[in-house]
């Protein structure tokens, strides 16, 4: 793999700060101050030093994300700009894809991953991956009738077979016109359809969790980071439950 490369897989640097810090003799390989970006290295063999500091490998790429309004979670569309086009092209190029959709009118937070069978265990319908949304809906609902939801609903499947929703927690804010819905499942569109089995209407709907993850350094739409060493042990660990 080349120098440049692995520095960026780390998320320490872009790929042009990289070649820059190589150039400028910051880097080590093995003790020996390297200055070509493009040399090849052993990730799982060499040790790589950044001014001094050494830097683990990482097999894959974790990146959250704020997603804006009218961005698709899909790799390619033909016709809406896709979330990850919000990413610089060094990681376009990893073969990245959403763990998990939201909505194209849906904002929030959104992990995108090349790991795709830690993807496929936290979206697995047994996991149980806990996850948040902030909804405003289009008329005030009463706890008694949100209570109600929050036991479950029928909906319709796919397969067009009822389907009853897993318990959820709601909580109203006091004009109760909004507030936040906890779900541990991820059906098709199922905080709008939650709403409107109550004849209401989800008006904006927000994901400000998942599994663990929050929106915490983004406060900004379209801004993303990678996940810090803690935040991805605690994922893995959490998908390594699942089982
Ligand atoms: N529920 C929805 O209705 N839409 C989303 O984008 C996510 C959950």
């Amino acid at each position: 793999m080349r120098l440049d490369k692995f520095l960026s897989s780390t998320g320490r640097l872009t790929r042009s700060q990289a070649a820059k810090a190589v150039r400028g003799g910051e880097v080590t390989v093995n003790g020996a101050a390297v200055r070509a970006p493009d040399c090849h290295i052993n990730p799982e063999q060499d040790e790589i030093a950044l001014r001094g500091e050494l830097l683990t490998y990482r097999r894959f790429t974790y990146i959250l994300l704020n997603k804006p309004d009218g961005y698709v979670s899909a790799t390619e569309d033909g016709h809406d700009p896709t979330v990850l086009e919000l990413l610089p092209d060094e990681l376009q190029r990893q073969n990245l894809f959403p763990c998990g959709r939201l909505d194209k009118h849906t904002l929030g937070l959104m992990l995108l991953t090349n790991n795709g069978p830690l993807s496929h265990r936290l979206l697995a319908p047994k996991s149980h991956v806990r996850k948040t949304y902030a909804f405003t809906l289009r008329e005030p609902i009463t706890q008694a009738e949100a209570d109600r939801l929050s036991r479950g609903v029928w909906l319709i499947d796919g397969a067009g077979e009822r389907y009853l929703t897993k318990p959820c927690r709601i909580t109203l804010d006091a004009a109760c016109t909004s507030g936040t819905v906890e779900l541990t499942e991820g059906k098709y569109h199922q905080v709008k359809r939650l709403f409107e089995a109550a004849d209401n209407k989800v008006l904006s709907l927000e994901r400000i969790t998942f599994a663990g993850l929050t929106l915490e350094g983004l406060p900004e739409r379209g801004q993303w980071r990678h996940l810090t060493a803690e935040e991805e042990r605690a994922l893995l660990a959490l998908a390594g439950k699942q089982d």
